[in-house]
């Protein structure tokens, strides 16, 4: 199927998302989200899918929300097309999600790649909150999911302060999971996408969900939650072929049951 702002591709078990406004540096409009929580939600409930990457391609991630669609929008007009709470489903896709940044990743774009599981940064990316410089602040996620993930300061500083992070110091920072030559962004992330896509799909779901909670809930509440569904998974077919090829010595084979 073809999308007018994004170009889908399937790699084996794994989505391959590339957001396509290249004019506009993959300014995130309302279409392009449209489109691009259609996918993901079509690939959620696509079987063969295990994981799936999403990605700017080679020069740049996305530099935010479209500005050129919000300039002249009132507060009504926000709150009735709920503009970045459209973007929240992104975070509903329940299998391994990969941002895989080139270039920059600057407001809603950062805040895009903070919804996803696992960041693969070339080394030309750029990560930033500018939304200061226009007179507004994050509306999808970035006065939150930063300073959960780098601490109350170094969210201050880029919330605060607009400028960008480049790759490395958002490696030390614990942002990104590895920082990688920019030519090679991409494939990378697909082959650890390809790797996350061969475990078993319901552990993987429930880990990521678990993980998840771990950000919302008290710990006594959040490693019941992980209780309950290490539990659960002992119901599925999979942790007996698991165990059981652990202990005869052969690869598993995973089905999903
Ligand atoms: N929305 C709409 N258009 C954008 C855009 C955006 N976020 N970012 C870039 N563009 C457009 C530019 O207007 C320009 O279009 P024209 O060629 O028609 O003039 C084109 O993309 C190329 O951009 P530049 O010429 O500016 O490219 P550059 O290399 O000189 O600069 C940049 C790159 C530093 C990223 C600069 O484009 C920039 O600062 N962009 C805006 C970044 C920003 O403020 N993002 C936050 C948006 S608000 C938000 O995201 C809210 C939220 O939380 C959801």
């Amino acid at each position: 199927m073809d999308y007018e702002n994004l170009l889908v591709e399937r790699e084996g078990a794994v989505a391959v998302i590339t957001l396509n406004r290249p004019k506009v540096l993959n300014a995130l409009s309302p279409a392009l989200i449209a489109e691009l929580t259609q996918v993901l939600d079509g690939f959620d409930s696509e079987p063969v899918v295990g994981a799936a990457v999403l990605t700017g391609g080679p020069k740049v991630f996305a530099a935010g929300a479209d500005i050129a669609d919000m300039a002249d929008r009132t507060p009504v007009e926000q709150v009735q097309r709920d503009q970045t709470g459209r973007w929240s489903k992104v975070t509903s896709f329940t299998k391994p999600l990969i941002a895989a940044v080139n270039g920059y990743a600057l407001g809603g774009g950062c805040e895009l790649a903070l919804m996803c599981d696992l960041i693969i940064a070339g080394d030309s990316a750029r990560f930033g909150q500018p939304e200061i410089n226009l007179g507004i602040i994050p509306g999808a996620g970035g006065t939150q999911r930063w300073p959960r993930t780098a601490g109350k300061y170094v969210a201050m500083e880029v919330n605060l302060g607009g400028q960008p992070i480049k790759a490395q110091r958002a490696y030390q920072l614990g942002l990104v999971n590895r920082v990688v030559p920019a030519e090679v962004t991409v494939r990378v992330a697909v082959q650890l996408a390809q790797r996350l896509a061969s475990k078993a799909p319901l552990a993987a779901r429930l880990a990521k969900e678990a993980v998840n909670q771990s950000l919302e809930l008290p710990l006594k509440e959040g490693l019941a939650a992980e209780r309950k569904n290490f539990y659960f998974l002992f119901a599925t077919e999979d942790q007996k072929e698991g165990m059981h090829a652990f202990l005869e010595k052969r690869p598993a084979e995973f089905k999903g049951r």
